[in-house]
């Protein structure tokens, strides 16, 4: 799973092709696996096929012109509650890392997509609400114009260095990937992780007793997307990526919530902690 975190992209331009039902049953297995997130909340996840959507539901899954070709997306709900998109964004991201290993393409989408519809299919009960989708299919073999665009536009390629996301004992001491020790590869993981708008909202505190998360939010981030807390989401993502890291390195530790009271940067607050 190290490997996968570092192999997925985002995939915007799919080749038209159905998925076979070796694969989708797979699929379901994966859907079927999920539980419910550190704060407590259950997502749940279906497999949605486009053409099947149209003729039963009359619903058109619209991603308002950014994903080309795809036939399938995996669309998902979870109640509204305190850190409902940190779980919602943790199970979410392991079942894209299934999909990739799978060989699969996908795309976080948490602005692009038509909430109403998606929500007509999966048949959202009273207080659930979709915090993203992914599209899920085999990619195309070439990026399309829209996608390049939206890569260049996101920086897509790029992460911010080390020093700017993982600090030891408070934020003035930015910690080196060198100094990082057996845990260096582990941050790596998160550091690779995907991003609303590639803006990395994650920072992370090392200290005697762990590794203390903590979300630095971009100004004005909220209002573009009212429907969900996007970079709450990031931070699941984050979360999935460090659990998944320490498993394969065999690191102990856990969740916790245990706020160690460091003086956060503007925008920021402590999410939860490691150890
Ligand atoms: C929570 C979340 C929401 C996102 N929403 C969208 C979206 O609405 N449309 C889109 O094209 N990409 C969306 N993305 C994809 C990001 O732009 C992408 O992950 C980021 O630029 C890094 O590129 P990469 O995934 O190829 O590494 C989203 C990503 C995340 C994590």
């Amino acid at each position: 799973m190290l490997d996968v975190i570092l192999k997925r992209v985002s995939v915007r331009n799919y080749a038209p092709t159905d998925l076979s039902l070796g694969i989708r049953s797979r699929i379901d297995q994966v859907l079927g696996s999920v539980e419910p997130g550190h704060f407590g909340h259950q997502s749940r996840f279906a497999l949605i096929g486009r053409a099947a959507a149209q003729a039963e539901e009359r619903v058109k899954l619209g991603t308002y012109g950014f994903i080309k070709g795809v036939r399938y997306f995996i669309a998902g709900a979870v109640g509204m509650g305190e850190n409902a998109e940190v779980d919602y964004g943790f199970a979410l991201e392991r079942i894209i890392l299934e999909m990739t290993a799978l060989g699969l393409g996908t795309c976080w989408l948490g602005g692009t997509f038509s909430r109403k519809e998606y929500g007509k299919v999966l048949k959202l009960a009273e207080g659930d609400f979709i915090p993203a989708v992914t599209p899920v299919g085999h990619s195309a073999e070439k990026r399309g114009t829209v996608e390049r665009l939206v890569r260049w536009g996101a920086k897509s390629d790029s992460r911010l260095p080390f020093e700017q996301l993982f600090f030891t004992q408070d934020f003035s001491t930015p910690l080196a990937s060198a100094d990082a020790g057996r845990f260096a590869e582990v941050l790596e993981a998160v550091r690779r992780g995907p991003s609303a708008s590639n803006k990395q909202p994650w920072r992370l505190v090392q200290r005697d007793d762990g590794w203390h998360f903590f979300l630095v939010r971009t100004p004005g981030y909220g209002k573009l997307v009212k429907a969900a807390d996007l970079q709450k989401i990031d931070m699941g993502i984050a979360m999935c990526h460090f659990e998944i890291a320490a498993h394969a390195l065999k690191l102990p530790g856990k969740w916790h919530d245990a706020n160690p009271c460091i003086a956060a940067p503007e925008f920021g607050e402590y999410l939860v902690s490691w150890g």
